[in-house]
């Protein structure tokens, strides 16, 4: 794959589509640029709920879906495909790992065939392998990742954890492993990180946060590690408001994401259960439901609201809105027919859910942006890099990993 070139291409279709990624159906009308599609609006608003959450869950039948009526649909359809996952072991989690946490394991080391396994006939392996280098998984938790590694495989790990009680966890599940593991607690922003990362070692992280997996990469390009492996996640977070490039192609970008562009990325909520998404859209219809009602005493839609913890959902939406507007504070009296109101309020989110999907259209190529600046980087500092799937988007949204052996 050329990575360089399907950067530029991603960064073109998303430079020219700005104003839809980054409209918000939930506090806007829809922008000028939907009138460039005239039947977009009219596909999208007949949809049913059962293909609503199929396509909210689901970027290639989503991009699909709207290719008919939205033909930048089809490019950005082949510019987020990548290699399919490889199949993965599926055993009984060890006691204390989640199972959807232990499933994602498997498929984060099923991913990484070792450089002693012989490729299968017909089926074509990841070019970067995984070897007996001891290993540093960065911001490790309670080193989940490194106990199935050092199980299967015979080598050594160091988890490197800010959280003390997550360090002492994981020290008390490595006490009595057959082989050398522990987890070190080390602020991986900090200096410290130079105390345990030296140049032998290979860097693995599953699920690092933003500014956590750039530092990753940087320490890589001083140390000049052999091998890397990261699944990135949470682009939004441990930055400084917005996404700071690292590849130097991608610095002369006229292209910027805000944090709340990064969350776009990332908005896809399909390990969320029933009860937090029911909680959830209840809130947003009762938002809906008082703009409305500012809308009637002439107060601008767009004024900024105290957002509100999820468990208010379980008020009436008449006890909701006074203590939103106590916290506001704003004082207006309430109409006397709220129900009206809050009818009204669902049925705007029914509509702005739907006219979300073309901002939703856009995540998965904001978070390819993203993931592709840091291969470039990892290039221009002279890996070799594959980026893959590691499992299905169901399993885990953050299903990206890139794998960079030094050349
Ligand atoms: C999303 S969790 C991933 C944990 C683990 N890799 C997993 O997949 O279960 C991110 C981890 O990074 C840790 N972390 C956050 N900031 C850190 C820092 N500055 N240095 C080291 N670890 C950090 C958190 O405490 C948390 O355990």
């Amino acid at each position: 794959m050329n990575f360089s070139i399907r950067a530029q291409q991603l960064n073109t279709l998303l430079n020219q589509h700005q104003s839809l990624w980054r409209h918000n159906a939930y506090n806007e009308v829809s922008p000028r640029s939907f009138r460039d599609f005239p039947n977009l609006l009219v596909f999208l608003l007949n949809l049913s709920d059962e293909e609503l959450q199929h396509l909210q869950a689901n970027d290639r039948d989503l991009l699909t879906a709207l290719a008919p009526y939205f033909p930048p649909a089809a490019e950005l359809l082949a510019l987020i495909t990548l290699a399919a996952p490889l199949p993965h072991q599926n055993t009984e989690p060890p006691r204390g790992i989640p199972g959807r946490k232990w499933l994602q394991i498997q498929a984060f080391i099923d991913a990484h065939p070792r450089s002693d396994a012989a490729s299968h006939s017909g089926e074509s392996l990841p070019e970067v392998r995984l070897d007996n280098t001891a290993i540093i998984e960065w911001c490790s938790g309670k080193g989940y990742l490194s106990e199935a590694l050092t199980k299967r495989y015979e080598l050594d790990a160091i988890g490197l954890e800010i959280d003390p009680s997550l360090v002492a966890a994981g020290n008390l599940r490595a006490s009595t492993a057959k082989h050398h593991r522990r987890v070190i607690a080390c602020d991986v922003l900090s200096d410290q990180v130079f105390q345990h990362v030296d140049s032998s070692r290979q860097l693995l992280a599953l699920h690092a946060c933003g500014g956590l997996h750039q530092r990753l990469l940087n320490t890589a390009a001083v140390q000049k590690n052999p091998r890397l492996s990261i699944s990135p996640c949470c682009y939004h977070r441990f930055n400084q408001g917005e996404y700071r490039y690292l590849s130097a192609q991608m610095q002369g970008s006229e292209l910027r994401f805000s944090n709340d562009d990064l969350r776009t990325a990332v908005r896809q909520t399909k390990t969320a259960r029933s009860g937090e998404t029911q909680a959830r859209r209840q809130l947003q219809a009762w938002y809906l439901g008082l703009r409305l009602i500012l809308e009637e005493h002439r107060i601008a839609t767009n004024t900024p609201l105290p957002s509100t913890p999820q468990h208010w959902s379980k008020t009436s939406f008449r006890d909701w809105l006074n203590a939103v507007l106590t916290l506001k504070p704003l004082e207006l009296s309430l109409p006397a027919n709220l129900t009206q109101y809050e009818k009204a309020g669902w049925q705007c989110l029914r509509e702005a859910e739907r006219i979300d999907l073309v901002r939703m259209a856009f995540r998965r190529a904001i978070e390819l942006h993203c993931v592709l600046d840091s291969v470039l980087f990892l290039e221009e500092h002279h890996y070799h890099c594959t980026l893959s799937e590691f499992c299905a988007s169901s399993l885990t949204p953050r299903n990206l990993l890139i794998q960079a052996e030094k050349v």
